[in-house]
């Protein structure tokens, strides 16, 4: 099974209507102009529906941060590459999806990024991340997908998570009804560690980490939200190993991860951009938990 995932897409629009400024836009818009248009090139993040075709993807897991200010210009823009994708694709929002409390209120997100159910077949359908933040995809013989969505509106100088008891108690029950032998990549947009500066973590991260040392079927734990790739084998500290796929449009620091799964483990390879997307680095893990 071949997996692509991939996050922190950030594509911006700029408004000056006064009514849709008056809320933390205004300094979203603000660091977009001093900050970060320089860095950030939605251009690069066009060919990669067709190289998902080329490398023979199976699925699309993204992890956030669709838009920058949580604009719908910006969903709209997204919403047009996703449906690019012709693999199955799975999205969690990041906090820049819920950028505003208007539009973390209404769920703007996903009015653009959700899996309608027809009717629920299996107890674990019940769960949406529209309705309870939290939805899970049997992806493979043996393999689920679990999606948290941690995303919450917050202050001006803050970009935190929140992993709320609520959240832990349905990912509890979620694990429960997954058969014990299967194994589970669950993936957020935020990592779970305590590891930046507080104003940028996940609130109540300790928690969601007690449940990944407690069950090693999540074998592996992605997430975005830091811009910084890494690849992380912490089985040996009893967690799962951890895949931040970066930013794919973050210029010459752009990345994403091609993520092979078999049997006895699996291999991470790395993307990043150099005038196109160019493999830099591969690498093999064995289960061990
Ligand atoms: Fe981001
Ligand atoms: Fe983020």
């Amino acid at each position: 099974m071949r997996i692509a995932q991939v996050s922190d897409f950030h594509y911006t629009r700029l408004t000056w209507n006064p009514f849709r400024l008056m809320s933390k836009r205004f300094l979203g818009h603000f660091n977009w102009l001093l900050l970060r248009k320089k860095h950030f090139f939605e251009e690069q993040v066009e060919p990669l529906p067709k190289l998902f075709e080329e490398l023979g993807v199976d699925y699309v897991l993204m992890g956030g941060d669709f838009s920058t200010t949580a604009l719908t210009e910006e969903f709209e823009r997204a919403k047009e590459f996703v449906d690019q994708i012709k693999q199955p694709w799975i999205a969690v929002p990041g906090n820049h999806d819920r950028y505003t409390r208007r539009s973390c209120k209404g769920l703007h997100f996903y009015r653009y990024f959700s899996h309608q159910r027809k009717e629920i077949q299996d107890p674990i359908e019940f769960f949406t991340l529209k309705d309870h933040r939290i939805e899970a995809h049997k992806i493979g013989k043996g393999w689920w997908t679990i999606a948290l969505d941690t995303a919450i509106a917050t202050n001006p100088y803050s970009s935190q998570g929140y992993f709320s008891e609520k959240l832990e108690g349905y990912l509890e029950e979620m694990l429960h009804l997954i058969p014990k032998n299967e194994s589970i990549i669950l993936m957020n947009h935020f990592p779970f560690f305590q590891n930046d500066v507080a104003r940028h973590n996940l609130i109540r991260g300790e928690a969601l980490q007690r449940i990944l040392e407690k069950n090693p079927r999540i074998r592996l734990y992605l997430h975005g939200h830091t811009h910084r790739h890494t690849v992380a084998d912490l089985q040996i500290s009893n967690l799962p190993i951890v895949l931040d796929s970066g930013s794919c449009a973050q210029g010459r620091k752009g990345a994403w991860n091609l993520i092979d799964i078999h049997d006895g483990g699996c291999t991470v390879t790395t993307y990043r951009w150099d005038h196109r997307w160019t493999k830099t680095r591969v690498e093999a893990f064995q289960w061990k938990r």
